[in-house]
């Protein structure tokens, strides 16, 4: 598994353009490629996806990643509940179990399928909820906190290991100017 990570620290240069045109490209010479919405904006969801498909991913989770989980699983049906991993599932809600430092599910939800070879996890709105976290965890994990170890270190490889994938596209937000 390699991973392509494009960055750059100033907005609008067009990372999200190039990731695009780099994954299309990538997949029509076979290789297999999951890409990673990890930017709010989520333009690049847009690009693979039509807006009804996106709005429809953000509905279906919205209870979770208001309330959290424990409180979703009390507040819907079973089947409704057990539903949610069966289709896809924004980059907020495969990340809101570490934002909440509870375990990991057992299985995670399919990527969207732009093309065979292209599969993409998009972004949500809501991600800086995450990111906040993030933040927090990343200090505590310089003073050997362990839920913030397992913050840092685990979500990424359990990612990338659920299907076989060559390689895999991330595309970041523009990091804010000092
Ligand atoms: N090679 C290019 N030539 C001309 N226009 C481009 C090129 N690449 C990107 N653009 C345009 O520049 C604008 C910004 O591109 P893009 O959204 O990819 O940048 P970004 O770095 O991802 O921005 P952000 O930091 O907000 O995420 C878009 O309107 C895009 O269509
Ligand atoms: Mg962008």
């Amino acid at each position: 598994m390699k991973m392509i990570s494009v960055f750059n620290n100033k907005g609008g240069v067009g990372k999200t353009t190039l990731a695009y045109h780099l994954a299309h490209i990538l997949a029509e010479m076979g290789k297999k490629l999951l890409v990673l919405d990890l930017d709010s904006q989520c333009n690049m969801s847009l690009y693979g996806m039509k807006e009804e498909e996106l709005e429809s991913v953000w509905k279906g989770e919205d209870t979770v990643i208001d309330n959290g989980f424990d409180s979703a699983k009390q507040q819907m049906k079973e089947c409704d509940f057990s539903n949610l991993f069966e289709t896809t599932r924004s980059m907020h809600f495969i990340l809101k179990s570490v934002e909440e430092g509870i375990s990991d599910f057992p299985e995670l939800p399919p990527p969207f399928e732009v093309t065979p070879n292209l599969h993409l996890i998009p972004g949500r709105l809501t991600l800086f909820m995450y990111e906040n976290k993030i933040a927090q965890r990343w200090n505590g994990m310089f003073l050997g906190e362990s839920l913030s170890i397992r913050t840092v270190t685990r979500w990424q490889s359990r990612m990338l290991n659920r299907k076989v994938m060559t390689l895999s596209l991330l595309t970041h937000p523009p990091v804010s100017e000092c």
